[in-house]
Parts: structure tokens; sequence; C-alpha cells
């Protein structure tokens, strides 16, 4: 495989995933190591592992752990400067057809929602909260960003307030279309595959596991200090 052409096609679409059947930590290394480059060589990477045990799932209150779907969302909602780029490794997946990966992007966003909405999201009147052992961290943000970005997530440990009417329509709004589905791609990733996800221009989720089997992700977040511009 070409890495420009790769790369080519992730500043189209957004995302992209590399099948290289291998669950090294040096795969995803280089792999990171290349995006870097395309970012001028400017990025901090942050390693870790989701995973869900069946054995231990009813004591998780992360929903990342948990067999509950995952809603589309952005990583890092309540940090200052979330992470731009994620890649997510398949260490061991789930029992087909459990555990899909989902996709959405913001320019399917952007073509269904209201102009008075899209408006709305884009003012700098939302506080991104996450409350996790009694912490609490919080930044105030636009959903939607004039440059083109987004920054999202709602569930029971994430959430996004404001206190504009027009704001709180406007996320509605954008919370009736995710859950509704219908802009979600599908993506079934097998042991071994890499997704390399540009984390400020799509939303990613995941559907309901078995609850029979373990599943685990690594997960690489990028923190590079701009992304790479979309291609048109
Ligand atoms: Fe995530």
């Amino acid at each position: 495989m070409n890495w420009a052409d790769v790369e080519s096609g992730f500043r189209t679409r957004g995302w992209t995933v590399f099948r290289t059947g291998c669950t090294d930590l040096w795969i995803a290394e280089v792999i990171a190591a290349k995006i870097g480059r395309a970012h001028d060589g400017v990025f901090e990477k942050a390693i870790d592992v989701v995973s869900f045990d069946p054995g231990r799932s009813l004591v998780t209150r992360s929903i990342a752990s948990s067999s509950s779907a995952m809603s589309p969302h952005t990583d890092g909602s309540f940090e200052p400067f979330p992470p731009t780029d994620l890649l997510f490794q398949c260490i061991e997946a789930d029992e087909s057809p459990h555990g899909l990966s989902t996709i959405v992007t913001l320019s399917s966003i952007i073509q269904v929602m209201s102009a008075p909405h899209l408006r709305a999201l884009s003012e700098p009147n939302f506080f991104f909260n996450r409350d996790e052992s009694g912490r609490t961290s919080e930044v105030r943000a636009s959903v939607i960003s004039a440059s083109g970005g987004v920054r999202y997530r709602s569930d029971p440990k994430y959430r996004i307030c404001c206190d504009e009417p027009c704001g709180q329509e406007a996320l509605a709004e954008l919370e009736r279309i995710l859950q509704a589905g219908s802009l979600e791609e599908r993506i079934v990733l097998e042991v071994g595959d890499i997704m390399w996800l540009n984390n400020t221009s799509v939303l990613h989720g995941r559907t309901a596991l078995s609850g029979r089997s373990s599943r685990v992700i690594r997960r690489l977040r990028l923190y590079a200090p701009d992304p790479l511009p979309p291609e048109h």
C-alpha cells in the first residue's frame, strides 16, 4: 500500500483502516511515526488499552469497558486541546457481528442540520464536562468550530451544557440525528486491523458487544498542533 494514497484517502474521508494482520505495538508505532511526519513531525502520543472482559462487565463504570453500545463522539471533548488523530489497533475482536466500529463524518452532519442550529453550535457557548471518581474537568468551546472541527461527547460520564436556549435546541437536534443512526458507517475491525481517524472531522462509536467474549483495542491518541487539512 502506497502511503501517499493512504493519506489522500484519509484526508478525503477522515478515516482509513490498515489491514496489517499483526497485533504488535511496533506496527502501530510505525504508523504513528508516519502520521507525526505528515504533521511536520510535531506530535505527542498517549497509548492505552480499552478492553471488555465478560467476567468484569458488571463492575465497570466506563461505557468503553462495558458491553453497551457507544454513541458517536470525539475523544478528549473535555480537554482544552483534544487529540487530533486516533489509532485503534484491534488486539481481540468480539464475535461477529457484535462490536462494529461506527463512524459519522462532520460533513454528513452539516448536510442534514438546519443553518440556525449549525450557527448556534459554532458559538463557543458550550461547556464540555467529564465527571470521574469525584474529579471534574471542564472546557468552554464550540461544538462545530468555524475552521471545520467537531467536539462532541454525551453519555453518563461526559456532558455538554449550554445556557443559551438556541444552543440547547441545536444540541438536542444533533443528539437526535446521531441517535437515529442514519449517518453511521459501520466498519468491521478484524484482529490486526488499525483504524486511523481524524478526531476533529469524524465521530466514532461502537455497536453493542455480545457480552460473551473479551474484546481488546489498543488506542493511540496523537496530539498534533493542527489536524491534516481535508482534501477536496
Ligand atoms: Fe472514543
